[in-house]
């Protein structure tokens, strides 16, 4: 880090603590026996500043509010809505540098990782700015001459949001991009170590004309009253949730209740299979965006790179060469390409998944120790480990960090029945030349995202979500919006 950078004296400069508090019904408040909690910086462990700390009472008059507002925002012409979506992904946009700092700050990644998600998460705002205006309903030719069936879709209702650390800004408007366009309205809750991303989003939308209501945000510490009062209420008509697949599970049992609908994005397990006709250098260029995006904390991240033994020794020198040239330090550093971790127990997780494997008989090509130098923040060394095998915890497991396991493989089938072999399936890898080998493998890999020659396979023009136990439902794309639509079937006897 350049010794000029102080990020305690960027987070006073750019913070203004006043504005951080909950949003219900389009006003700021506090909680209501002024309860607080701290944000913190993960690559200094420095107070950044404190939020609401929210409990039930405060979920719900979001909720109240947002059922409130209902009405008016469904019933709000389509191009107007849209029209509400595209000024605040104008305005993330016109303040991209302040945003990116901010989630920096709070999360951890480089700065220009930061700038890359503020322009990722306006773009689901755009797209779903189109999808609002698209959305068509049905006539069905019926048997009887009598009849006329129409299908209308209309907006689910409330939606409550629960989002991530990882991406604080495009995980938000990745849900509420098309809830708002379908005509429902919100009540948010961002991870706790990450609220100021979306306490800006939710100023943004109010400056962008959104009216008071339709995007409720709730900050706190203890998820377990909000989670409560809104699996309660009726009114809540469904959930979306990203998160890890043990809490989607919970979510699953207790939308049963009301009968909740639910979109799920869960933890995954991807493979990244370079066989021995890959271009090599795109392969271990593309290993090392796919893996070391956010200091490896992403779903989609690549967590087992399966290398076919005849590319096996190169892919290994160039990719392990690579890994132990990148930066790591504050994300504030212009040069940073690798941040610190969330918390001491992501640490505590990559040194476990770490010290398994090399007593497993993996070796260490690179890497493997956390950065005593870094100061108090939650720094690993960006790792690659050779020889290692199906049996251990870091192929077993998401390892949500900077470490890369290289296993090697002898022929397609046995590769993909191994890529295959995990409860997960949200995104999958491939590097080759071979464009029947690359349907193949596209179709055999039972993930819902498949990235061939490709390692970062995510935009919002495309649906995003898992097979298996990583998920349901989709994000982005076409069919995105679908899942904040009901479909009314209308038969109508015309005499
Ligand atoms: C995630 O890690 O859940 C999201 C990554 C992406 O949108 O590419």
């Amino acid at each position: 880090m350049p010794s000029s950078l102080n990020p305690d004296a960027v987070a006073m400069a750019t913070l203004e603590p006043s504005r951080y508090l909950l949003c219900i019904a389009g006003a700021w408040q506090a909680a209501h026996a002024g309860a607080t909690f701290a944000v913190t910086n993960p690559a200094t462990n420095a107070l950044l500043t404190a939020v609401p700390d929210a409990g039930a009472t405060e979920t719900q008059a979001a909720v109240d509010a947002a059922a409130a507002a209902l009405p008016t925002w469904a019933a709000t012409p389509a191009p107007a809505r849209a029209a509400v979506l595209r000024r605040a992904a104008m305005l993330m946009l016109e303040r991209q540098e302040h945003l990116a700092t901010i989630m920096t700050l709070e999360q951890g990644k480089p700065l220009s990782e930061a700038r890359g998600e503020i322009a990722y998460a306006a773009s689901f705002l755009t797209w779903f700015a189109g999808e609002a205006e698209r959305i068509y309903g049905m006539t069905i030719p019926a048997s009887q001459p009598h009849k006329r069936l129409l299908v209308l879709r209309q907006p689910v209702g409330v939606c409550a949001l629960i989002t991530p650390w990882n991406f604080p800004s495009a995980m938000i408007t990745r849900k509420l991009g098309p809830a708002l366009a379908a005509g429902c309205t919100v009540v948010a809750k961002p991870a706790e170590q990450t609220p100021l991303s979306a306490l800006e989003l939710g100023h943004i939308f109010l400056e962008a004309g959104l009216p008071p209501g339709c995007f409720n945000l709730i900050t706190c510490q203890n998820p377990e009253p909000f989670a409560e009062v809104i699996f309660a209420d009726e009114r809540v008509r469904k959930v979306s949730f990203t998160g890890s697949t043990e809490v989607g599970k919970l979510l699953m049992r207790a939308a049963a209740t009301t009968v909740k609908r639910l979109s799920l994005e869960l933890g995954g397990n991807a493979p990244f299979i370079v066989f021995a006709d890959a271009d090599l250098d795109a392969a271990v260029q593309g290993a090392l965006a796919s893996k070391f995006r956010n200091a490896g904390q992403t779903c989609v991240c690549a967590n087992r790179i399966f290398v076919e033994r005849a590319m096996y020794a190169p892919f290994a020198e160039r990719f392990a060469a690579a890994v132990a040239a990148l930066p790591v330090g504050n994300g504030l550093a212009p040069t940073t390409a690798i941040g610190p971790l969330i918390d001491a127990q992501a640490r505590a997780k990559v040194e476990r998944h770490i010290s398994d494997a090399l007593a497993g008989g993996a070796t260490l090509l690179t890497g493997g120790a956390a950065m005593p130098d870094a100061g108090a923040g939650h720094f690993w060394r960006p790792t690659v480990l050779g020889a290692a095998n199906a049996q251990m915890l870091i192929a077993r497991e998401e390892t949500f960090g900077p470490v890369a396991p290289l296993i090697p493989f002898d022929d397609e089938t046995t590769v993909l029945r191994e890529a295959n072999a995990t409860p997960f399936g949200l995104a999958a890898y491939a590097y080759t030349r071979d464009l029947a080998r690359a349907w193949r493998i596209a179709e055999g890999l039972e993930y819902g995202i498949i990235g061939i020659n490709d390692p970062i396979p995510s935009t919002a023009q495309a649906p995003f979500g898992g097979l298996k136990q990583s998920g349901l439902g989709r994000e982005g794309g076409p069919s995105g919006i679908d899942e904040y639509l009901e479909e009314k079937y209308v038969a109508l006897g015309i005499g």
